[in-house]
């Protein structure tokens, strides 16, 4: 496994891989990895000859100092998992060689009613930092094929109509999102949770399921917006009873055929329902696919 820090040394590196007629599987990441990372790596180990995995903790997709200053860095535990899962090639950007002339671009990116909703609305700027990032990362690796999780569902749907919008020549994959045994999704954010927490936290994952599978039980009672309304008030509540108050920020249906929020839900479902929720000061998002997939 290679490891490069310089742009300029991974685009040879690169452009001679290309010429060799290798294909290359991309997967983004901010570090603090976990068996979510590793599986969009298996995928990408799948379907291409060689795999590149970017570790940059992108400053301009935090709306919260805080949380940047909180985020954790495991280089060397990363490298010695990508190492184990025969990952090619690592890369590891410096700040300066990323932004050079600063954080502060003139360009900036937004998605309109897209970003109005959920994370968009509660983490302002966020997916303009998301698409500055990847599209830069995009320019430099130049992958046949990126990786994402279906954890991060709306900036999967964001970068989609980034690469889309702006013709980026390659192919997107949303992974599964991978999950602990309680059912809680695997987040880098879990590594500040207490065992107990963790535990209170894998309710978010029940609530959800069994919202979906009312749905799918009972589908007819949710073409009324009084019904979901009912349901998310439900969830909403028992969350907030258990030991630990899990405090939801936002939970949500949404229409992926649409592409937007919707108050009721009729046949053929395709449907994610999304939750953001807050677990002492840890905020955790999750979702699920409720009927047919087609993204
Ligand atoms: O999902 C993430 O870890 C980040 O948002 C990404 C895509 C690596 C961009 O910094």
């Amino acid at each position: 496994m290679e490891v490069f820090r310089s742009i300029k040394d991974i685009k040879e590196h690169l452009s001679q891989l290309k010429k060799e007629k290798h294909s290359i599987g991309f997967v983004p990441t901010m570090g603090a990895l976990h068996e979510g990372h590793l599986s969009l790596v298996s995928n990408a180990k799948q379907e291409n000859s060689k795999v590149v995995v970017s570790i940059f903790v992108n400053p301009t997709q935090f709306n919260r100092e805080e949380d940047l200053l909180k985020y954790p860095n495991r280089e060397e535990e990363d490298l010695k998992m990508l190492n184990e899962v025969g990952c090619n090639i690592v890369f590891i950007p410096t700040k300066e060689g990323i932004y050079p002339s600063g954080v502060n671009t003139y360009t900036t990116f937004s998605f309109g009613s897209l970003e109005q909703i959920m994370e968009g609305k509660y983490r302002k700027g966020h997916f303009h930092g998301v698409a500055l990032i990847v599209s830069k990362l995009f320019h430099i690796i130049q992958p046949d094929t990126a990786y994402f999780g279906q954890k991060d569902l709306q900036q999967y749907l964001i970068i989609k109509s980034l690469v889309n919008d702006l013709s980026f020549p390659l192919t997107l994959r949303c992974c599964s999102t991978v999950r602990e045994e309680s059912g809680l999704a695997l987040s880098s954010r879990n590594l500040r949770l207490t065992n107990q927490e963790r535990k209170v936290a894998s309710n978010i994952y029940k609530q959800l399921t069994l919202a979906k599978n009312n749905i799918l039980e009972k589908p007819e009672t949710f073409k009324k917006p009084k019904s979901i309304n009912t349901l998310k008030k439900s969830i909403i509540n028992s969350l907030k009873q258990l030991e630990t108050p899990v405090i939801v920020e936002y939970i949500e249906f949404f229409n992926l055929e649409k592409m937007e929020l919707c108050q009721t839900i009729s046949k053929p479902i395709s449907v994610a329902i999304c939750i953001a929720a807050i677990v002492n000061e840890v905020r955790l998002i999750d979702n699920l696919f409720i009927g047919d997939k087609i993204i």
